[in-house]
């Protein structure tokens, strides 16, 4: 029997029940959405996968690129106009820059960005750009490439430089390099990695490591507080504040002085943004979640495969938008891949 009621799933994990009390403490705009288009991945990044083979979704399980452009138009009425391609490695999917173009031809969307890897941007840096793709997140959690490959469990260094050129030749500026500290495997470089700040404008983000995975996993893994990562780049001379821009989302910026680039600092771990958060996120296989830490998911894509007509999708998007919890649900659930960061 096909369910008449909206669909709202509340899964059984231990946010369970929360749903109403939650949705009444929701007020503010919401008009970012990230949209997973698979979680494949051609890394097995050791925070973010595990190291064996992944349970591959069947290909009739993964939305369309024309489902994705349905929930996008649906989407912008409701507020939406910043979108971001996410993966796994949102690149690994075939016709990525095509799907940038669809998804920059709806009335209302402003911005569209993206978060790779790298790996695979030497080539489809300027088609991306080309289609109309805003800005671009590059991960590099290492500048030294046996520890590159040891994270990433098989990653090329010198790829991922060759990506990040071709990202700076197609013009992407500012280029967001996405650093994920974790105590003990990379918080050496420190003081390596914001250098690089000197010479080139790139704004490197210091992400703490968030223990989003089954907890065998994550909790193998420290993240390193943003306050101490600034304490240790006084080293390098003065830290000065920068303003927020609209895109920066919850990073807080800084320069050093002299430098070219800025740095910026996303503290998930030692500081609760829960309540400014202006995100939902869109699985590969047509969920929408609204936030990263809660099991809560609002099932779309049997409404896009269905007769249901369109408000339908609207009455889901906007339940996934009043479901965002004004604070941080409990954590160890899905591998990182299967939401998109
Ligand atoms: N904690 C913080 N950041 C993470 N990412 C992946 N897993 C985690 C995690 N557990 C980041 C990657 C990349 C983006 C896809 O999400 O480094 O920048
Ligand atoms: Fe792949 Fe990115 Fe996860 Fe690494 S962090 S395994 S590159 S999706």
């Amino acid at each position: 029997m096909r369910r008449k009621e909206a669909p709202f799933e509340n899964t059984t994990g231990p946010d369970a029940g929360k749903t109403s009390r939650d949705a009444r403490r929701t007020e503010r705009t919401i008009n970012y959405l990230r949209i997973s288009v698979t979680d494949l991945c051609n890394y097995r990044c050791i925070y973010c996968m595990p190291s064996g083979r992944v349970r591959r979704l069947p290909h009739s399980e993964i939305l369309s690129f024309e489902e994705i452009a349905t929930v996008v138009r649906a989407a912008v009425p409701l507020g939406i106009n910043k979108l971001r391609l996410t993966g796994g490695e949102p690149l690994v999917r075939k016709g990525v820059p095509k799907l940038v173009e669809m998804l920059a031809r709806v009335p209302g969307i402003e911005e569209i960005y993206l978060t790779t890897n790298g790996s695979l941007l030497e080539k489809l840096a300027l088609p991306l750009k080309r289609s109309g793709l805003t800005r671009i997140n590059i991960s590099l959690d290492s500048l030294r490439p046996d520890r590159y490959r040891e994270i990433t469990r098989g990653g090329d260094l010198e790829k991922l430089w060759r990506g990040i050129a071709a990202a700076e030749k197609a013009g992407f500026s500012p280029i967001k390099l996405n650093v994920v500290m974790i105590k003990g495997i990379n918080d050496d470089e420190i003081e390596e990695i914001a250098a690089l700040t000197f010479d080139r404008s790139y704004e490197i983000r210091f992400i703490e490591y968030m223990p989003l995975g089954p907890c065998d996993v994550s909790a193998q893994f420290v993240h390193v507080p943003a306050e101490e990562i600034k304490r240790r780049l006084a080293k390098l001379g003065a830290l000065m504040p920068l303003p927020k821009w609209n895109s920066s989302g919850p990073a807080e910026r800084f320069q050093l002085q002299g430098a070219r680039g800025t740095l910026g600092f996303i503290s998930a771990m030692s500081h609760n943004f829960c309540a400014t958060c202006n995100r939902i996120r869109l699985t590969a296989d047509g969920r929408l979640l609204s936030c990263l830490f809660s099991g809560q998911t609002v099932e779309v894509k049997s409404l896009l495969r269905s007769s249901a007509p369109p408000s339908r999708l609207k009455e889901a998007i906007q339940l996934a938008i009043s479901l965002k919890p004004a604070a941080r649900a409990s954590t160890c659930r899905n591998f990182m891949n299967t939401i998109g960061g």
